[in-house]
């Protein structure tokens, strides 16, 4: 088991990529901390590693765009855990997809900013304060392809880019205390919320669309991400800092 004996928050955890992650570092070995505003829907992706055989694993609900929920996260972690050796930034979304520039709207591109870009600063913040005196640490942060520019994503984008030079400038700092910090930028990928916010016609139009402008001609499962997360996350990637690997079945080369 490549996570045996590691402790690893997850945010993100009720959404797509973030519950499939928890699920395969759990049959990993790893001690899981599900984070995620959506309660209930932590509840039931404990339920069902549990039901997989994963007994190690914690629900701690938290709203990242509050810096007081991520404070209370991290003290509760520091209480409850002798370490945390992995973070793994996966809460996100695009409040703002609009399709010309005059439409950006100061409220939406907030919250955008304060989703995708400020709880993954904090939460890498408040994660380095107990990985640095231990002198260990993974951190994996969720960037997209569209960090390298989408019309019609603009503040998205921006955030994901954020995200990218964060990253960057984070596995500067924290390499001499052995902690890694790498991104993950995936073009599409097929998560229920898609199919819940467009329909499934226009999901299934979408993902095929997608598919064939992909030189790997499909898109993304949620399993293609979290394995490259654990990649990452394990002692196999520990030279591996400050990279952003994108997952895109080759889009965009
Ligand atoms: N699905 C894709 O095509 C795709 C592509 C590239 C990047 N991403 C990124 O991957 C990550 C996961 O997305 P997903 O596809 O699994 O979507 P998802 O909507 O299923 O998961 C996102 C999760 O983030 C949680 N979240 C939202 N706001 C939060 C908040 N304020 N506090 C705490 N948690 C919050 C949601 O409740 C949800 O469970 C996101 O960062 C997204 O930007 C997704």
């Amino acid at each position: 088991m490549r996570l045996s004996g590691k402790t690893a928050l997850i945010t993100g955890a009720a959404g797509g990529i973030g519950s499939t992650t928890a699920g395969i570092f759990s049959s990993e070995g790893a001690s899981v901390i599900l984070s995620d505003c959506k309660r209930d829907a932590c509840l039931a992706v404990e339920s069902e590693i549990r039901s997989q055989g994963g007994d190690n694993v914690t629900v701690m609900p938290a709203d990242l765009t509050r810096e007081e929920d991520i404070l209370k996260l991290f003290s509760e972690i520091g209480s409850s855990h002798p370490a945390l050796d992995i973070l793994v930034n996966i809460a996100g979304g695009d409040h703002e997809p609009v399709a010309d520039v005059e439409s950006i709207d100061y409220e939406r591109m907030s919250r955008n900013i304060d989703l995708n870009l400020k709880s993954c600063i904090l939460c890498c913040r408040e994660a380095c304060r107990i990985m640095k005196p231990l002198a260990y640490g993974r951190i994996v942060n969720m960037s997209s392809l569209v960090y390298r520019g989408s019309p019609g994503q603009f503040s998205y984008s921006a955030s994901k880019g954020g995200i990218f030079s964060f990253t960057r400038s984070l596995a500067m700092a924290m390499g001499q205390y052995n902690i890694t910090v790498n991104a993950l930028a995936p073009a599409l990928v097929d998560v229920p919320v898609f199919q819940k916010v467009l329909g499934r016609d226009k999901w299934l139009a979408m993902a095929e669309a997608a598919a064939e402008r992909y030189p790997l001609k499909r898109i993304a499962s949620p399993e293609d991400v979290a394995k490259a997360a654990l990649f990452l996350a394990s002692d196999d990637a520990s030279f591996i800092t400050g990279q952003v690997i994108e997952i895109s079945g080759g889009a965009r080369l």
